[in-house]
């Protein structure tokens, strides 16, 4: 299939890209490169030896989205390009409102008018807030804390709203748990800009001696070791999630959880990456960070189920990975 990647320059994009590539399929990008680089683009041609169509647009643009479908007979969309920093949302809900919602609007709209059936789109845990654990896809989504996550439960309503009115539209809703990690080869992975938000990319800058030390964010949830519990998924493991959500996709709306269903601690992370790659992290406890919940991870089994896609690597895998990708930045 020819697959439209918006976002595809970006972490998880420039992953799904390969895999992709790898599982015989055409890929055109779309990204405007607000958070990520061109040279993304090189290195996955380096992994597989394909080349990708590149546009530099911006998603939110009508005439730019649609010159794309003029210019090419597209299969399907697979939808990354956004905004996703927590914090900035609350900062700055005008631009997060608009970059996550009007790109759902214009490429749904494109695939209408051009008669696209196959649409992926990338959603998040946050959609579930504060829901009894594991999360499971048959929940009710609960109000989250902040706009980031209000952008996907809305997109979530509205491509669903989509294929209520046009039942040809298919659409999955993919439910990202906590990704990390980076390709085998160093050559793709997580380059967060500034001093990141996300504890991996923390994690592999403390190692490095980029930052000076870890603060974990309070050591008193009601959790084994008191510190916070995530459902964390290696991002080829992610990747690959998609492609078998693609080729699933036929009628209505099919919403899955991408985890791998296994919670870890802040506290086990930073063991599995100092055993994994035989280096110390520095670390001090100290308050809980506003907003954050305890605990969350997924429950995986209509993702075995009905798409026959498991995750496969574990968390030693992650944090090998990503302390290769680090050491080669
Ligand atoms: P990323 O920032 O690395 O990738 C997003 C890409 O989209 C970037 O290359 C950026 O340049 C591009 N982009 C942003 N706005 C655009 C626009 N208007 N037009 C064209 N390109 C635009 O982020 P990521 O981690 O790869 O996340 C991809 C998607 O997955 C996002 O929608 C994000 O909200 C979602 N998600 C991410 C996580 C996570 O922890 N990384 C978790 C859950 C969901
Ligand atoms: N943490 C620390 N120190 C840090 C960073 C994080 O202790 O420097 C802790 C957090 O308190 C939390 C855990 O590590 O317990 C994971 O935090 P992350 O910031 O890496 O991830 P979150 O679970 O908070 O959120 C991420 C994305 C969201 C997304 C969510 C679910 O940032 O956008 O996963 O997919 F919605």
């Amino acid at each position: 299939m020819k697959i439209l990647v918006t976002g595809g320059a970006g972490y998880i994009g420039s992953h799904t890209c390969v895999a992709l590539l790898e599982a015989g399929h055409e890929v055109i990008v779309a990204d405007n490169l607000s958070n990520s680089k061109i040279e993304a683009l090189d290195k996955i041609k380096q992994i597989t030896n394909k080349e990708v169509v590149f546009y530099q647009v911006d998603v939110t643009n009508e005439s730019e989205v649609e010159s794309i479908f003029n210019n090419h007979k597209i299969d399907g969309v697979i939808h990354f390009a956004g905004y996703k920093a927590v914090g900035e949302s609350v900062e700055k809900p005008i631009s997060y409102y608009y970059n996550n919602v009007v790109s759902t609007l214009v490429l749904s709209n494109a695939c209408l008018k051009y008669g696209v059936q196959r649409f992926v789109f990338s959603s998040s845990a946050t959609v579930y807030g504060d829901n009894k654990v594991p999360f499971v896809e048959t929940m009710d989504l609960l109000p989250t804390t902040n706009p980031y996550g209000e952008t996907k439960a809305m997109s979530e309503r509205i491509l669903t709203d989509i294929v209520k009115a046009n039942p040809s539209f298919s659409v999955a809703l993919l439910r990202y748990f906590n990704p990390v990690g980076a390709h085998k080869s160093g050559l793709i992975g997580e380059a967060p800009n500034g001093i990141p938000n996300n504890l991996m990319p923390y994690v592999t800058q403390v190692a490095k001696g980029k930052l000076d030390k870890l603060r974990v964010f309070g050591n008193d949830y009601p959790t084994p070791d008191g510190t916070g519990v995530r459902d964390y998924i290696h991002v080829v493991d992610l990747a690959e999630g998609h492609v078998a959500a693609l080729n699933d996709l036929t009628t209505g709306v099919k919403v899955f959880n991408l985890g791998t269903g296994k919670g870890t601690s802040v506290l086990e992370l930073i063991h599995a990456f100092e055993k994994a790659n035989e280096i110390k992290v520095p670390y001090e406890i100290v308050d809980r960070r506003a907003g954050d919940i305890a605990s969350f991870y997924a429950d995986t089994q209509k993702a075995e189920k009905e798409l026959g896609w498991k995750a496969k690597l574990d968390v030693i895998d992650m944090c090998k990975d990503a302390w290769h990708f680090e050491r080669n930045q």
